[in-house]
């Protein structure tokens, strides 16, 4: 087992290039499915998630060609119904998202039940309400483990109205309505950059959807024939960015993360503004300019544009070593705490009681060996580790690597030592 190591106390200077976006990334590769003809995908993060999807669409007969480092092209022509194995299909969250593309191009859809970060239980039910509401007949075997879903007419555009703000199930409604006949309204819909970023894949595919970042959404059903392949890069990464931020705001330093759109950090930059350091905006980077000494801060995560819940460990990180009490409340999902039990064993004061979190600052972290319960948590604990004095061990380095592409040589060229072992080194 792969383990990465830190040794803390050290500040950061220079750039790190942030990525594409892995949550952008996978709806576009899953919807490639959909069109006729190549689609050349570029900016794309190679980390396990992508990988994985790569796999499940190569099941259903998808051809996927790497062009370079971070491109690839799909060619879905000779695609065709066909069993993915539940163990690719339980690895990933987003493999659910095969169940829209494979409706809007064949009219039936089977997948494994869904994998990914089990912070807490993570239900479809909004989901499997958009396929019903579209005209499919959507049957879950938790026996068999997988979802079906079947089209007794056919695809018909309809409102569906989503009882919570779900990006999940915005997005899958999205796929499975862009062929349907007739017009689909999206309401209470996830306005999240990547939802945006698969409308415009789609349209530049030639779909016709308009209102994505708003909360209504309206598309147009095209014939799945138009739908012809094209070339197109995926927004970068705006949690790969703030995780980055929250590590320079914490270890101290002056780095330049680039590649980015800032308009997509706007919460995140000014809650590190609330805690002392310094965010220098320009059109594709920011600058994170900090001592190391923060203020106490209350937040509450919300859907986009609310503070990102994706960013939640990373800032009780920095919460951790503010001056003061701070409050932090997970607003999105029904659990999202179970690393606070790391953060303890390396000196830290947090009480949990159901979705908040009280943190009381502390001067210093200590060095512990500590587990990724999940992705962010894990990038959580690198910048705990970062900041704690002598060497920190994280396990269960897999699960960073789902959604960090290296993480490790981007934060050891700006002067953090951090470094990773496997199984052989130790
Ligand atoms: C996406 O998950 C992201 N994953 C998550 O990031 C992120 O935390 C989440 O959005 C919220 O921003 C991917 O994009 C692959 P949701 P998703 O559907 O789509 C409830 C990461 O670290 N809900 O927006 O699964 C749900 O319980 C991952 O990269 C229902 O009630 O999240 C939650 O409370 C972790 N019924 C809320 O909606 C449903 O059918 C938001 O979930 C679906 C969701």
């Amino acid at each position: 087992m792969k383990k990465i190591l830190v040794n803390g106390g050290k500040q950061l200077f220079g750039s790190i290039p942030i990525s594409g976006m892995k949550n952008a990334a996978l709806p576009v590769i899953y919807a490639s499915l959909i069109v006729s003809g190549k689609c050349v995908i570029e900016n794309l993060p190679m980390v396990n998630d992508v990988l994985v999807s790569f796999d499940i669409l190569r099941a259903v007969g998808v051809k996927v060609e790497q062009l370079s480092e971070t491109s690839v092209c799909i060619d879905a022509e000779n695609a065709a119904i066909a069993k993915v194995p539940s163990e690719l299909s339980n690895k990933i969250r987003a493999s659910y998202y095969l169940l829209g593309a494979e409706l809007a191009r064949f009219e039936e859809a089977e997948v494994g039940l869904p994998g990914g970060c089990d912070f807490c239980v993570r239900p479809i039910d909004q989901h499997i309400k958009a396929f019903e509401t579209l005209g499919a007949k959507v049957t879950v075997d938790q026996n068999a483990g997988t979802i079906r879903a079947d089209v007794p007419d056919c695809l018909q555009g309809e409102t569906v109205f989503f009882d919570t703000v779900t990006v999940g199930a915005t997005i899958n409604a999205m796929l499975a309505s862009v062929c349907a006949f007739g017009n689909t309204v999206i309401v209470n819909a996830a306005r999240e950059p990547h939802v945006v970023d698969l409308a415009n894949f789609l349209n530049t595919c030639g779909a016709d959807i308009a209102g994505a970042g708003t909360d209504t959404i309206k598309i147009r059903g095209v014939a799945q024939k138009k739908l012809h392949g094209c070339t197109y890069a995926i927004i970068p990464d705006m949690i790969e960015a703030g995780t980055y931020m929250a590590a320079v705001a914490a270890a101290g330093g002056d780095v330049t993360i680039t590649n980015v759109i800032p308009k997509h950090l706007e919460t995140i930059s000014a809650k590190l503004c609330d805690m002392g350091a310094k965010v220098i905006e320009d059109d594709t980077s920011v600058r994170v300019v900090s001592d190391g000494k923060l203020k106490h801060t209350a937040i509450k995560t919300l859907p986009y544009p609310g503070f990102a819940t994706d960013m939640q460990p990373q800032f009780c990180v920095l919460m951790c070593l503010a001056e003061g009490e701070s409050t932090l409340i997970e607003g999105v999902w029904a659990n999202r705490f179970k690393y606070v039990d790391e953060l303890k064993r390396m000196g830290a004061k947090i009480t949990v009681n159901d979705k908040t979190a009280k943190v009381t600052g502390v001067d210093k972290l200590h060095s512990a060996s500590v587990r990724a319960v999940d992705l962010r948590a894990g990038a959580a604990m690198i910048i705990a580790a970062l900041c704690a004095e002598a060497t920190t061990a994280v396990e269960d380095v897999h699960l960073i690597e789902r959604g960090y592409e290296n993480i490790v040589s981007k934060l050891s060229n700006v002067g953090a030592d951090i470094f990773s072992l496997n199984a052989g080194n130790y």
